[in-house]
């Protein structure tokens, strides 16, 4: 584990800031990128009240996509879907304005794996929630794809290479306007957790996605930590990437089998610049909005965090054997 002095000097030294970065202090080329490998976005933290930067990332991502020859599968939301009223729950506008027409099936045709955060959770003026897991069956032929709080899909659909796991990280105390886990729900997630990784894996790699981090430079969550740390560690978990913070993360353990990628870019109010620090290894921290983009073969597994402007701000390989390589 990296002592705080050199953490800070290393910050310091690499100076990892949204302005850095938009003031060309890193290569923003993107890494060649594999066209014949599968590629997944993901994004959180993205359904803000106003249209930009949402729509900002939303074009960069098609954009991006053109630019690399590429045609992602599917898209990943790590939660905090909606901010904000949500009248009409699954007949409210936002559906077609903030997630049909932003994320346009032209451009993004496979399914749409989301789960929820801590804003999806809020009763304005119904639960928000509900609202999200019943869309689908409502709207018949979207691509929003949210069958359970928490869920397992394989990816790609055929010849899978990745067991994804996505769980509900709503440990929040809940009020009477911001709604949680129940301790029954919170009971049979962790045991439908323990019951999926008890299986024999399947594919190569193994992903688990949730709203809330473990491990993220504004801080740790001990709560979340005592849940899953020792799970993600016994089943060598390959990648956890979650949202809630709003910046674009990568942090690493030294001996821990699990990279922690935070996505929570996708389009609401930055994370402010205050000083605080993880238990994990910093890797990379850009306060930016943006994206991420996981190409996936046999050989390895791609993280890249593609800014709103549309560079690669930072980007790593993990094997199945789990070396992480920075590239
Ligand atoms: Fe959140």
């Amino acid at each position: 584990m990296a002592s705080l002095h050199s953490r800070r000097q290393f910050l310091q030294t690499f100076g990892f800031s949204a302005a850095a970065l938009l003031a060309g202090r890193f290569d923003l080329r993107a890494a060649s990128v594999d066209p014949k490998a599968q590629h997944l976005f993901l994004f959180g933290d993205w359904g803000a009240v106003l249209p930009d930067p949402q729509l900002q990332v939303a074009r960069t991502m098609a954009s991006y996509m053109e630019g690399q020859g590429i045609r992602p599968a599917a898209l990943l939301s790590l939660g905090d879907n909606f901010y904000g009223q949500m009248d009409g729950g699954v007949d409210c506008p936002r559906w077609k304005t903030q997630f049909e027409d932003t994320y346009p099936k032209s451009q993004f045709s496979g399914p749409c794996y989301a789960l929820l955060g801590n804003h999806d959770y809020s009763v304005e003026p119904a639960g928000k929630a509900e609202a999200q897991l019943a869309y689908a069956a409502a709207h018949p032929g979207t691509r929003w794809t949210m069958p359970a709080k928490w869920y397992r899909f394989e990816f790609p659909q055929e010849r899978p290479l990745v067991t994804f796991l996505m769980l509900d990280s709503n440990y929040q105390k809940a009020t009477a306007e911001k709604l949680s886990l129940t301790e029954e729900e919170r009971s049979a997630q962790a045991q439908w957790l323990k019951a999926e990784l008890a299986k024999p894996r399947t594919t190569k790699y193994l992903i688990i996605c949730g709203h809330h981090p473990l491990y993220s430079n504004a801080g740790d969550s001990v709560k979340l930590i005592g849940e899953w740390d020792a799970l993600f560690r016994e089943q060598a978990a390959h990648l956890y990437f979650c949202g809630h913070i709003h910046d674009l993360e990568h942090l690493e353990f030294d001996g821990h089998p699990t990279s922690f990628v935070v996505s929570g870019g996708g389009g609401t109010t930055l994370r402010p610049n205050e000083k605080t620090e993880s238990s994990a290894q910093n890797r990379f921290n850009g306060r930016i909005h943006g994206f991420t983009h996981l190409e996936i073969t046999d050989q390895r597994l791609v993280v890249r965090h593609i800014g709103a402007e549309g560079g690669q701000l930072h980007a790593f390989t993990k094997s199945p054997q789990g070396a992480v390589e920075i590239i």
